[in-house]
């Protein structure tokens, strides 16, 4: 699939550009929106280097790595950054990941886009596993995930290494042939 364009009520996904820098960073540079992330806060020549990184993934063919911007369906304005990496040796398989701008907390929204990011797998892509990895310590990701109908599998140990040190995550999933849209 070439560009991302995919619309919920209140969000949208489409692909990230250059223009949408300092709407990334306002997330991944953020400490509060990275604390349960396995990175340190990023500089705005990172975020740079990964929308870049990002724009070349999507013009491989199979395409693999989709990073989206999350849009305010009504205004168009970046409020969040989505991620989906298929598999490359599993491809009905993929990886989500998510961020929200701190000042759109706790509102749904979370809960909306993980809704958002199963549809476009499962009806765009034809996915049929998608799975998430969070921080065992991170609850509104928890919440936001089994609202959305993606079960908790389990624990895998030391999955990433954080500036804090050996971090477990919990593993949730959804599968096409259990999902249904909600
Ligand atoms: C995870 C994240 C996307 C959730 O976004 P959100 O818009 O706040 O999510 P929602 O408003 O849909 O809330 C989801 C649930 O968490 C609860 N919640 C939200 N913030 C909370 C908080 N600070 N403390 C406790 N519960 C909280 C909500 O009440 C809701 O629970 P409910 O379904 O029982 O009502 C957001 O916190 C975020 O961007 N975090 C930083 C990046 C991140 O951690 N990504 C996840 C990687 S796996």
């Amino acid at each position: 699939m070439r560009h991302v364009v995919w619309n919920g009520e209140r969000l949208g996904l489409r692909d990230v550009t250059e223009a949408d820098v300092h709407a990334l960073h306002a997330i991944y540079g953020d400490p509060t929106a990275t604390q349960h992330m396995p990175f340190a806060p990023r500089s705005l020549g990172e975020v740079a280097a990964l929308i870049e990184a990002a724009t070349q993934a999507a013009a491989a063919e199979p395409r693999l790595l989709y990073v989206m911007a999350v849009v305010d369906a009504e205004r168009r304005d970046v409020i969040g950054v989505a991620r989906l990496h298929i598999e490359a040796e599993h491809p009905h398989s993929a990886e989500i990941g998510f961020g929200l701008h701190p000042d759109v907390w706790g509102r749904g929204v979370g809960t909306d886009l993980v809704r958002l990011l199963l549809s476009f797998g499962f009806k765009q892509l034809g996915l049929h596993r998608i799975w998430g990895a969070r921080s065992p310590a991170n609850l509104p990701a928890q919440l936001a995930m089994l609202t959305a109908g993606m079960v908790e599998e389990g624990r895998i140990r030391h999955h990433v290494h954080t500036p804090h040190g050996w971090r477990d995550s919990i593993v949730h999933s959804a599968l096409e042939d259990e999902w249904t849209e909600r």
